[in-house]
């Protein structure tokens, strides 16, 4: 390049994400569904995954209108359903250029009534998994990579795991360390895959609508919105805005960062009555 000029800085084509092929797990609804729909509308054609065999029907009668979507009923947790995913996408895509590990639960009972049970379920599903899952799609990703447009790795961690949430009122023990250890992860993925031209990103959610947040809202909606400098909720298009950076050209110098998406919440505590 001579100058300091470039020829491609339009967004639409900094941003674009066609003929990319992407996998996101627990894609049939809340976080997982919209990131699906935000990578369909802008070009990629997306495997989406959860247990439930209904739940994934109804997810790609919702997408199809969008672009090329497939499901299966896969539980991430599962070797054999991990090696399903990977033989789907083998077969249907030839490599994989953009892995989303979304599919995520959570637990929260006092301490003296958590059980272990419990505890290990959520790290399971939260930490175990996504490092086998992507242990295993490595070679697919490797595929679909190249130096200047890298694959991507995209893990959805949780502002709970910078800061200890309050204001569902019960601990989430396992969920706050499982995603505190899934960023930690996401770092250090960052500095081995980077040789096999892979990034790994994490982003940091704050509060967004969905299954998981259902009783939250319900009850303590206000508190949220109180707790949030931006006083508010997030809403769909700012959590995709981020997967579209980092999974496109924009983004593809970024590696091994934790980006939250939170209005502020997780790096301000405590009450701000001058601003009332
Ligand atoms: N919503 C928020 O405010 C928020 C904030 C911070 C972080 N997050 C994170 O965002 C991610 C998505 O959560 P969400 O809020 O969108 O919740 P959600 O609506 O409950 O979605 C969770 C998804 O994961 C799937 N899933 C759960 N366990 C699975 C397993 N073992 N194997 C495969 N799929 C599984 C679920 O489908 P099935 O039940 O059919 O398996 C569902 O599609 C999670 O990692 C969560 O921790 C959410």
């Amino acid at each position: 390049m001579s100058g300091a000029t470039h020829s491609s800085l339009q967004a639409e084509e900094l941003f674009s994400l066609r003929g990319k092929t992407a996998l996101v797990t627990g894609g049939t609804s809340g976080l997982g569904l919209i990131i699906a729909q935000g990578l369909l509308q802008n070009g990629a054609s997306v495997l989406i995954a959860s247990r439930k065999q209904e739940r994934c029907d109804h997810a790609v009668g919702e997408l199809q209108a969008y672009g090329k979507v497939l499901a299966i009923a896969a539980d991430v947790t599962k070797a054999e359903d991990r090696w399903r995913l990977h033989e789907k996408i083998d077969q249907e895509f030839g490599g994989l250029s953009v892995l989303v590990n979304n599919a995520g639960a959570n637990w929260g009972a006092s301490l003296q009534d958590y059980p272990d049970a419990a505890f290990a379920k959520v790290i399971d599903t939260n930490l175990n998994s996504v490092f086998s899952l992507t242990r295993d799609l490595v070679p697919l990703l490797a595929r679909a990579a190249t130096d200047a447009d890298p694959a991507r790795i995209i893990n959805i961690g949780s502002m709970d795991g910078i800061h200890v949430p309050v204001v569902q009122r019960v601990p989430t023990f396992a969920y706050s360390a499982s995603k505190a250890a899934l960023h930690h992860l996401t770092r250090t993925l960052a500095v081995d895959l980077a040789s096999h031209h892979i990034t790994v990103n994490a982003v940091a959610p704050g509060f967004f609508e969905s299954r998981m947040t259902d009783y939250v809202f319900e009850h303590y909606k206000q508190d949220i919105e109180a707790d949030c400098p931006l006083g508010r909720v997030g809403q769909p298009p700012e959590i995709f805005g981020v997967v579209a950076y980092l999974a496109s050209r924009a983004g593809a110098y970024t590696n091994g960062t934790v980006i939250p998406v939170d209005g502020g919440t997780s790096i301000s505590k405590g009450h701000r009555p001058w601003m009332d």
